[in-house]
């Protein structure tokens, strides 16, 4: 009954926006600048931007992972005077960040689009972490995006224009076994995308919230060493995308001004789901979400009794059969 009256509303709903979809800004002569750019979601991100003829940052810290990242994005360059530019910085130092900032736009120009993809995860039941551990999630994926955000946003109001994207995760809406600091982390990022748009949407800034499920990326290769079972076991019933997908999304929703960017059903069913006070692009949104949300709750209960099942079924079987975490290594025994 549920799916009977859903499924006709969202493919009108789809209908209107199609009809009504914004104007997607271009990025051609213009400067973006990547943190990450240099591995996964973030390098994906950059060689769109490329492509599109934008002048391009991307900034991480491993030179040689950069350099080879810079050789790769030259090709996909669709003008000789195109820059592709690359800078080697921890995104957790704020002077850094601001100086190298500052430099960049006076050697390549104006920055137009800071999107932030440096980022990384660590998994772990909560009394697993070393401080030192929850300190570098905190640092590189909280600090890490709002920094380089604090450093460009006064530029960004005096030219009354920018776009500013930070990379959350599916866990930035709902906590999930083994990812308590990242998920914390993550969580962050909503509070501070929510709380910038108010103070720069006037300035014809606009900010998006990328919320990536799986992908397939080097980094989620290293999350996958430290992944208890059950985490595994939960995960698996999402999917895995590959970047090229996730970054041709987050880069069509972030230059359509769009403040949420999710790839996939499950995510919409999560975003509509945990939509709560976020800023909405139109009304037929905001009426779609009005009749989905009790549906989507039931459907989400399930999926909460459904986890809660696997977790029982790991913590019943035999404490040798179960994942062991030593020194951040995950060893299936
Ligand atoms: N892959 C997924 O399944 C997934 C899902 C949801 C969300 N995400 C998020 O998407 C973003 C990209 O993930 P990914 O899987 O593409 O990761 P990745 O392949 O590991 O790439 C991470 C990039 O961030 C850079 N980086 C890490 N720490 C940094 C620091 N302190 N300062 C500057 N640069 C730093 C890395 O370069 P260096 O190490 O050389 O600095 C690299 O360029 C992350 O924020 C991640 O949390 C990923």
């Amino acid at each position: 009954m549920i799916i009977i009256i859903l499924i006709p509303l969202f493919i009108i709903a789809l209908i209107i926006k199609y009809l009504k979809r914004r104007k997607k800004v271009s990025i051609e002569g213009k400067h973006v600048v990547v943190t990450g750019g240099s591995s996964g979601i973030g390098k994906s991100v950059a060689i769109l931007a490329a492509k599109k003829g934008a002048h391009v940052t991307i900034i991480a810290r491993n030179i040689d992972k950069l350099s080879e990242a810079q050789e790769e994005l030259k090709k996909y360059r669709v003008s000789e005077d195109q820059i592709i530019n690359k800078v080697s910085v921890d995104v957790a130092n704020y002077e850094d960040v601001e100086n190298n900032l500052c430099e960049i736009e006076e050697t390549v120009g104006p920055i137009f689009m800071l999107i932030n993809c440096a980022g990384m995860a660590i998994c772990g039941r909560v009394e697993d972490f070393t401080e030192q551990d929850i300190k570098t999630l905190i640092e590189v994926n909280f600090l890490g995006t709002l920094y380089p955000i604090k450093a460009i946003v006064p530029k960004f109001k005096q030219r009354r224009e920018g776009i500013i994207v930070l990379t959350g995760s599916q866990v930035s809406l709902v906590g999930m076994y083994g990812y308590s600091v990242y998920s914390s982390s993550k969580f962050a990022l909503r509070g501070l995308a929510e709380s910038l748009i108010m103070e720069v949407k006037p300035y014809n800034i606009s900010v998006t919230l990328a919320l990536p499920p799986d992908t397939n990326t080097p980094g989620f290769e290293n999350e996958n060493k430290t992944k208890p079972k059950e985490t595994h076991l939960l995960s698996n019933t999402a999917g895995l995308y590959n970047p090229e997908d996730v970054a041709k999304k987050l880069l069509d929703d972030s230059l359509m001004g769009h403040f949420f960017s999710f790839i996939g059903l499950e995510s919409f069913i999560l975003t509509t789901l945990c939509v709560g006070m976020s800023p909405f692009g139109s009304f037929v949104e905001v009426l779609v979400q009005c009749v989905a949300l009790g549906p989507l709750r039931l459907i989400g209960a399930f999926y909460i009794m459904y986890f809660d099942k696997i977790i029982k079924k790991c913590f019943l079987e035999p404490v040798k059969k179960r994942t062991v975490i030593i020194n951040s290594i995950v060893l299936f025994s």
